[in-house]
């Protein structure tokens, strides 16, 4: 278990977010894609408070996390809800879907080389992240770590044509993998450069729905820029 994705806050508030901007808005056509399942949990919990009635593929390179979630689906009697691919989206034919839906890993560091490398985001914590806006998926819900120059990530979308539709925010202490000192001390770095913005304790995690641009749609981006530089 000590090699799997395990920080019940972050899971939860994934899991309310999917449920609250995702699942309650689908209709029975819908499919969704997920990077980075982890143990399945998020996914689970709020597939068992909705109704929603389409697919879900997704993706998990960690093959424990991957044979954990498979387990819990047939638990659930999900199986033909939820499918979980031991690889990565980056390197598939990627499925057709609605939405494209991750709390992508988002460490920054050096390299990585850090407690768990499947956590590592890039130098600057935002690469996974602003790839999974470069796929083309016309709605993209992303969890948007304040320490992993989220400035880049609202460009990023603005470039490849999302606004912002909806955003709720969690303040979070620095947990287990936030917290090593390798990686604490490179957000440190990042920090004096204005790429990452937390308090010595705390940071903020946002749950962004990105949507390709139409007109007349109200862009909450600049909201969002004020509340994710204000630590
Ligand atoms: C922050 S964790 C989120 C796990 C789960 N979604 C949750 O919220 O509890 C990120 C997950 O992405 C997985 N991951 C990292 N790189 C990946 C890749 N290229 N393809 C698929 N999964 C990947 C990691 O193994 C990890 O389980």
């Amino acid at each position: 278990m000590k090699d799997i994705f395990f920080c019940p806050e972050e899971s939860n508030f994934y899991s309310n977010c999917l449920e609250t901007f995702v699942l309650k808005n689908c209709s029975h056509s819908d499919s969704i894609v997920e990077f980075g399942s982890g143990d399945g949990s998020p996914m689970i919990n709020s597939l068992l408070k909705t109704k929603f009635d389409a697919v879900i593929h997704g993706f998990e390179l960690n093959t424990s996390a991957w044979k954990l979630a498979n387990s819990k689906i047939d638990e659930y009697n999900l199986a033909h809800k939820y499918k979980i691919y031991n690889s990565c989206l980056f390197n598939s034919s990627k499925p057709q879907a609605e939405y494209l839906v991750a709390n992508p890993p988002y460490l920054p560091a050096s390299d990585p080389d850090i407690y768990m490398p499947l956590l590592f985001g890039g130098v600057d914590g935002a690469t996974v992240t602003n790839n999974l806006l470069s796929l083309g998926y016309k709605n993209v819900l992303l969890l948007v770590s304040s320490f992993s120059n989220p400035i880049s990530t609202i460009k990023r979308a603005e470039e490849k044509n999302y606004f912002v539709q909806k955003f709720m925010v969690l303040p979070l202490r620095f947990g287990y993998y936030s917290s090593e000192p390798k990686v604490k001390k490179h957000i440190e770095s990042l920090r004096k450069k204005k790429m990452a913005f937390c308090s010595t304790n705390y940071y903020f995690l946002a749950g962004v729905l990105f949507k390709k641009c139409q007109e007349s749609a109200i862009n909450l981006s600049n909201e969002l820029v004020k509340v994710m530089t204000s630590l």
